[in-house]
């Protein structure tokens, strides 16, 4: 029998008299594509917050691979293959769109940390840059400052942050705030 890959049990944040999100109990399997919706103040935000580490749960346990993963700091989880959008885009709005991901892609392969020296002479970046943008169908847009292309463009290539920090699991917020 498969596993799951990502189990919630009894997830629950209080904050003071709020109780945020309420005792949730979720299991994704592998290759599984959830949605999580609800109105206004459901609680949405608050579970990502606690799946990717930014918020401790009040009460539950978070699974991740068989290992739980509950209150352990963001970057931690973040190397174990979580990785997640906002829903303020974080992208840098002065470089191209292939920039972008090439500063993504040199931190995975822990090339380089100085971001404005990045991989503009490593071919082999920027090739899977452009592989990872044709595969979201922005390659036409890779020399596109960033911050000139629209909003649902923006979206895709947080997406294409998300894959290729992670490879694993990747959760991204709703299109627009609220
Ligand atoms: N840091 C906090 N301190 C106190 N209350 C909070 C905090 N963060 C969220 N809340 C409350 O928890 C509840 C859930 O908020 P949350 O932001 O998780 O909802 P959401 O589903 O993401 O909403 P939206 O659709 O507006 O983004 C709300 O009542 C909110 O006011
Ligand atoms: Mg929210």
């Amino acid at each position: 029998m498969t596993n799951p890959v990502l189990t919630i049990a009894n997830l629950t944040k209080r904050f003071g008299g709020v109780t945020a999100v309420s005792d949730i109990n979720l299991d994704v399997m592998p290759k599984e594509t959830i949605a999580i919706i609800g109105p206004n103040g459901a609680g949405k935000t608050t579970f990502y917050n606690m799946v990717s580490g930014r918020m401790q749960p009040t009460e539950g346990t978070i699974t991740l691979d068989g290992k739980d993963i509950t209150g352990l700091p963001p970057h931690k989880i973040s190397r174990l293959g979580v990785s997640r959008s906002f829903q303020i885009n974080n992208i840098f709005p002065e470089m191209t769109v292939q920039e972008n991901v090439e500063v993504v892609l040199s931190a995975y392969h822990g090339h380089s940390r100085k971001l404005f020296n990045i991989a503009s002479r490593n071919t082999a970046i920027q090739h899977e840059a452009v592989g990872f943008l044709k595969r979201l169908g922005i390659d036409s847009l890779k020399a596109q400052r960033a911050e000139v292309i629209s909003y649902g463009d923006k979206r895709l290539l947080e997406i294409a942050w998300c894959w290729q920090r992670n490879r694993s699991w990747c959760f991204w917020t709703s299109q627009l705030p609220g």
